[in-house]
């Protein structure tokens, strides 16, 4: 090489760094503050991630495919962050992250709901792999993928505060946990509750310390309750060695007016995605009480924030693809990406470093 070649070359050399320089920072930062939850769904036609025919370990309540539902094309989209991308979920390298580790659901039946996803996404990886499973029943679902040492686990509790049944009937109390410590001994803690709320059927009275009242107002007992939570991480939970996150409410599909359809009761119709960015949606009211309980907790924990993503997805429900054939537009359908596997996704990227 000549030396004005080299000249040249070393010229060529700076004026690419100084071009990209600002480039790779401006990547950098961009990732470092990339919203993940807000963005919106794109048509993909490489999903879905896997069959759930395939998924022996679907429960009837989720299995829409299973149960005749005959559209596909929701079965099709891609949930795209506005700045940045999302690696696409890899079970192997998942499970090889998580040697040795639990990870544990913590909440209502949209626990079981992502809860199964995951075990499906996993599944769908190695499907060889042994899953030893225990506890079949209440509250606890522990799937160990042997292979790996990771467990997937679901503790099934509506309210995370305790319900008691004593003789004058099921007392829900409101200043309780007494499974904490079970736990606080896991890798990764996923919290919900919300769905049985603002609803009565679970619990016949509710009790304050020694007070036992017949009802409430109920976006005060949630509040308690939440408290009592985050009063429970504050002085239990060592987040050095656990990582909390809360999921944020998960949205219902039983009126219309949110998609522009007033009048309509349900999601049975619906095939495609409320074609909105997610910013533009009003969210349940609930996931502002969410939000501001969730700054009671002083350690570093996360909002796992699916609320405004899963409100697009009016598609996403089995309506009446579900073993008992009704109407269900509060799950989501497991399989594929529909709403939950991109819960784990979403909680893959979370957590994985
Ligand atoms: C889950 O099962 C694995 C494998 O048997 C076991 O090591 C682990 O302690 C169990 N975890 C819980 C919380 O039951
Ligand atoms: C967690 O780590 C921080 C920083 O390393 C340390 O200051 C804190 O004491 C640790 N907390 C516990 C409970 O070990
Ligand atoms: C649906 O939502 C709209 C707007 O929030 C409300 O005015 C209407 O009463 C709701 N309909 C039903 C059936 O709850
Ligand atoms: C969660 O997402 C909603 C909608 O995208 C947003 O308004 C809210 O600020 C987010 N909350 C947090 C704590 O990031």
């Amino acid at each position: 090489m000549g030396f004005e070649m080299r000249v040249y070359g070393w010229i060529a050399m700076t004026i690419l760094v100084i071009f990209l320089y600002p480039c790779l920072c401006l990547d950098k930062t961009n990732r470092r503050s990339c919203n993940i939850y807000e963005g919106s769904w794109v048509y993909d036609e490489s999903y879905p991630l896997y069959d759930s025919l395939k998924c022996p370990h679907i429960r009837g309540e989720f299995n829409c495919l299973k149960y005749g539902r005959v559209d596909k094309q929701y079965l099709k989209y891609r949930w795209q962050p506005s700045n940045c991308n999302l690696p696409r979920f890899d079970g192997k390298s998942f499970l090889k992250k998580f040697k040795g580790k639990q990870i544990m659901f913590i909440g209502d039946s949209l626990s079981l709901n992502q809860w199964q996803s995951l075990i499906c996404l996993l599944h769908s990886a190695v499907p060889q792999a042994t899953i030893i499973q225990q506890g079949g029943n209440h509250p606890i679902k522990n799937y160990t993928f042997q292979d790996y040492g990771v467990s997937i686990i679901l503790f099934h509790s509506n309210f995370l505060v305790d319900i008691e049944v004593k003789k004058i009937g099921r007392v829900l109390k409101l200043d309780s946990i007494k499974h904490g410590n079970l736990w606080k001994n896991m890798d990764v803690l996923v919290f919900n509750t919300w769905l049985w709320w603002y609803r009565k059927q679970l619990s016949d009275y509710i009790q304050i310390g020694n007070k036992i009242v017949k009802d409430m107002d109920r976006t005060k007992a949630y509040k308690i309750g939440l408290t009592t939570w985050a009063n429970w991480v504050n002085t239990e939970v060592d987040t050095n060695r656990t990582k909390v996150l809360f999921q944020g409410i998960s949205p219902m599909h039983y009126n219309g007016t949110q998609w522009q359809k007033p009048g309509v009761t349900n999601c049975a119709k619906e095939t495609t995605p409320i074609n909105r960015p997610s910013s533009s949606l009003r969210l349940p009211p609930a996931s502002y009480v969410l939000q501001s309980m969730l700054q009671k907790v002083k350690k570093p924990i996360q909002l796992f924030n699916i609320t405004a993503l899963s409100e697009l997805r009016k598609d996403g429900h089995p309506s009446f693809h579900n073993i008992f054939h009704g109407i269900d537009c509060t799950h989501w359908c497991v399989g594929g990406v529909p709403v939950p596997d991109t819960w784990n996704e979403l909680l893959y990227a979370s957590i994985k470093n």
